[in-house]
């Protein structure tokens, strides 16, 4: 199989754990006899920097024209702290997602049984998680408008837009998710305060009894949803929700999985797919060989599977990062003792996918 894949490695860490995450894809396209042709393009804080725009018209014609996009992390600290910026690293990504009509976000965690000693939390509650969330990632408050300030500058406000149809769309994606799953929906919302909480709540329960009914349907407000991830994570399986609840509580999931940095994504819609870990540029740490490949290169197994179909190849790739994870070859973010950095992860899954 021949494919091209828009290579988008962004800023900080993006690079270096981007790079890790093409070696293993490369190290499939041998194996298996494909032809992966990558594109570099610019995004984000770099993109600004050369061109002054977070995502060129250069950059959406490669996506365009790319049958997957993989893509590193976005954002800059000498953004963070000048809320002024004229123009932000993130709304390079924002209108990436936008204008690919990428609207559904889908991250999977579990727990690694051998990480479940390196994880916060008590290894009697994780031990066994497994769950995805289905995050809507192209309205809801991140888009929404009116949005602005006030002309005295004192008051700010944005605005959160559903319609029935956007709702429909990701609902059905995490249904069939479900049947393919232990058949269970949680959807997390603020239906008590929110009038589009409400509307969720209704498109859902229909579209359940008109086309799901042989899914568990259940529901949870997300104020509860946060506290249960933590109390009981074993009870969720698909979890359906906004885009900003979807980001809080995909973040805090993580810490279930035993880092941030295990944690890959896919963004799905109507065109091309997009792959990036859910963690972000992590500035303090770029550049020293120590961020964590994993989300970035379990990305790439999404990657291979959803857009590509090639499933195969695809736990090619998860068989050896489960492989040197439970063998304790773990970056620092996992255990502090140990010295293996960005590089060296990657190339240990290189030699385990060509095994
Ligand atoms: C994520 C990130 C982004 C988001 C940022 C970088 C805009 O946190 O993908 O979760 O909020 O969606
Ligand atoms: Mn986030």
């Amino acid at each position: 199989m021949e494919k091209n894949i828009g290579y988008l490695p962004g800023d900080g860490i993006g690079p270096e754990v981007a790079a890790e995450a093409k070696k293993a894809l490369e190290a499939v396209a041998e194996k298996f006899g494909h032809k992966f042709n990558f594109t570099e393009a610019l995004v984000g804080a770099v993109a600004i920097d050369e061109t002054g725009d977070p995502y060129p018209a250069e950059t959406h014609k490669v996506c365009q024209e790319s049958d997957a996009i993989l893509f590193g992390a976005i954002g800059h600290p000498k953004y963070d702290n000048d809320p002024s910026a004229a123009v932000r690293p993130e709304e390079g990504l924002l209108r990436m997602r936008k204008s690919l009509g990428l609207f559904c976000n889908i991250r999977p965690v579990k727990a690694y049984s051998v990480l479940e000693d390196f994880s916060p939390l008590k290894k009697e509650r994780i031990s066994g998680a497994d769950l995805v969330v289905f995050r809507e990632l192209t309205s809801g408050l991140y888009f929404g408008s009116p949005r602005g300030r006030t002309e005295d500058g004192k008051a700010a406000f944005e605005t959160c837009n559903y319609t029935a149809e956007e709702i429909t769309r990701i609902a059905k994606m995490a249904f069939e998710a479900a049947r393919n799953r232990r058949n269970k929906v949680t959807l997390v919302d603020k239906a008590n305060v929110l009038v589009t909480s409400r509307l969720w709540r209704e498109v859902v329960t229909k579209l359940h009894a008109d086309e799901y009914s042989d899914v568990e349907l259940d529901y949870l407000f997300v104020d509860n949803a946060a506290m249960q991830m933590i109390l009981n994570p074993k009870q969720f399986d698909v979890i359906l929700t906004e885009n900003l609840f979807g980001d809080i509580i995909s973040d805090e999931s993580s810490v279930i999985a035993g880092s941030l940095g295990l944690l890959p994504s896919a963004s799905v819609g109507s065109s091309v797919g997009l792959y990036e870990p859910i963690h972000g540029s992590a500035p303090d740490i770029a550049g020293q060989n120590l961020a964590n490949p994993s989300a970035a290169i379990l990305s790439a197994a999404m990657l291979l599977e959803s857009s590509f179909g090639l499933v195969e190849e695809a736990k090619a790739i998860i068989s050896a990062v489960d492989e040197a994870l439970n063998t304790g070859f773990v970056t620092k973010d996992i255990n502090k003792e140990s010295t293996v950095g960005t590089k060296e992860f990657g190339d240990r899954i290189v030699e385990l996918i060509k095994k």
